[in-house]
């Protein structure tokens, strides 16, 4: 294959790695500084130009995308997926990603257990928040902090109070989470590449530093990951959109807590620890799949107008509960399920002997009428009304 390593560090250890393992493989690899992108949107069909010449055709981009330049970096990622070349990690994961409080709304509807985490912005929540993620010591986090930078331990409530309306003042957004002490300044960072953990390791924060990042001194260790942790990091990656991954997590009394989902994890720390050969298992995941671009499949099937994609859930009580998908009606209604959601668990492509329970979800395809028809709460879409009579001005004293 075809391959270009997106990243303004062509002598870094990670892209360095990387090159050299698509190289062995024997694949045709460049390493192309992302911001010499020109984003071309005027002719028929989305293109691309670097250095200002067209672009010549790849089979595959790996983003290593800074924090510092996120946003021309996903532009230029989301037209190499408008342009079908494949990527591990979208656009959309990459940006969800980077945004703290961003990737922990979208995981906390997926079950994963986290650090209890508050945000706020009025002064008179402050406080109240600080409480309810369980008081002093407390973390304070910017959204989008990196290598330990703008991750703040405050010991006391006031202090905290202070800290965080400084940096309100100043316009910044940050998050307020529980400081979980019994990982006495570890964590756990976990490689993951497609569906699996590849590589993970023990990071142990510097002397008195509760912060183990690498960049903060931290001290790295293999470590065979228990089946929870593994199963933790791998759904959260998934769960981001993300198939290239370094998830972080806490070591809390009742088992994982995930703190943040990095896309473009450093392979220093991690080859050095655990001797593997994580950029090969990289690359090797990226040509097996090559062929199969992420799609946007809402983008794709919502063409046909009167068609598309919804979730249908199984209240308790309904005449389908207990019922077959087969007897449930729903098929004959030009409707397809695509997947079943049972708590945490996904059933793809459900079988019509399959029998529904209470709050199932099925995602579906079809006739949005007929879907909407299924959903009884929901109010139905009404024509566009005539402006109702508004009151007169009252003319100015
Ligand atoms: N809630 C917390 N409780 C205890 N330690 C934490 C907590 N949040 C972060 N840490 C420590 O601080 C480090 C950096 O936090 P993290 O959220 O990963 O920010 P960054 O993006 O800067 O790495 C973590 O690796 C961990 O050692
Ligand atoms: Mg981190």
């Amino acid at each position: 294959m075809k391959i270009a390593i997106l990243s303004r560090a062509p002598q870094s250890y990670s892209t360095g790695r990387l090159r050299t393992a698509a190289v062995q493989r024997g694949h045709t690899v460049k390493v192309l500084n992302t911001l010499r992108f020109a984003i071309d949107l005027s002719g028929p069909e989305p293109d691309l130009h670097f250095r200002g010449r067209p672009l010549s055709s790849y089979d595959a981009v790996l983003p290593r995308i800074g924090n510092s330049i996120t946003y021309f970096g996903t532009a230029v990622v989301r037209q190499f997926e408008q342009m079908d070349v494949f990527t591990p990690n979208t656009a959309n994961g990459i940006s969800n990603a980077r945004d703290k409080l961003r990737a922990t709304q979208i995981l906390s509807r997926h079950d994963i257990a986290m650090p209890a985490t508050a945000f706020v912005r009025n002064r008179a929540d402050v406080r109240p928040a600080i409480e309810r993620v369980g008081g002093a010591p407390v973390v304070i986090k910017l959204l989008e902090g990196t290598q330990g930078i703008g991750v703040i331990l405050a010991p006391q409530v006031k202090v905290a109070e202070a800290i965080i309306e400084t940096l309100h003042s100043t316009n910044q957004n940050v998050l307020i989470q529980s400081f979980i002490s019994e990982s006495r300044g570890r964590d756990i960072r976990a490689l993951v590449v497609g569906d699996r953990v590849v590589a993970a390791m023990r990071r142990t924060a510097d002397g008195d530093e509760f912060r183990s990042n690498v960049h903060r001194g931290g001290r790295v260790e293999a470590v065979t990951l228990d089946p929870a942790y593994e199963r933790a990091a791998v759904r959260s990656a998934q769960i981001m959109g993300l198939r290239v991954a370094g998830v972080d997590m806490l070591e809390g009394n009742d088992g994982p807590l995930v703190m943040e989902v990095n896309s473009s994890p450093g392979l220093q720390g991690i080859e050095t620890a655990t001797k593997l050969d994580v950029a090969g298992a990289i690359i090797d995941y990226i040509a097996h799949e090559v062929a199969f671009p992420d799609i946007d499949v809402r983008q794709r099937l919502a063409v046909s107008t009167g068609y598309g994609v919804a979730e249908l859930v199984v209240h308790a009580g309904a005449d389908i509960v207990g019922t077959t998908l087969g007897d449930s009606g729903i098929l004959e209604r030009d409707i397809t399920v695509l997947t079943l959601n049972r708590g945490t668990t996904v059933i793809p492509n459900p079988r019509r002997g399959q029998v529904l329970q209470a709050e199932d979800r099925l995602l579906c395809f079809g006739k949005m009428d007929e879907m909407r028809s299924m959903t009884p709460s929901r109010r139905r879409r009404a024509s566009v009304r005539k402006l109702p009579k508004l009151p007169k001005p009252t003319p100015a004293a």
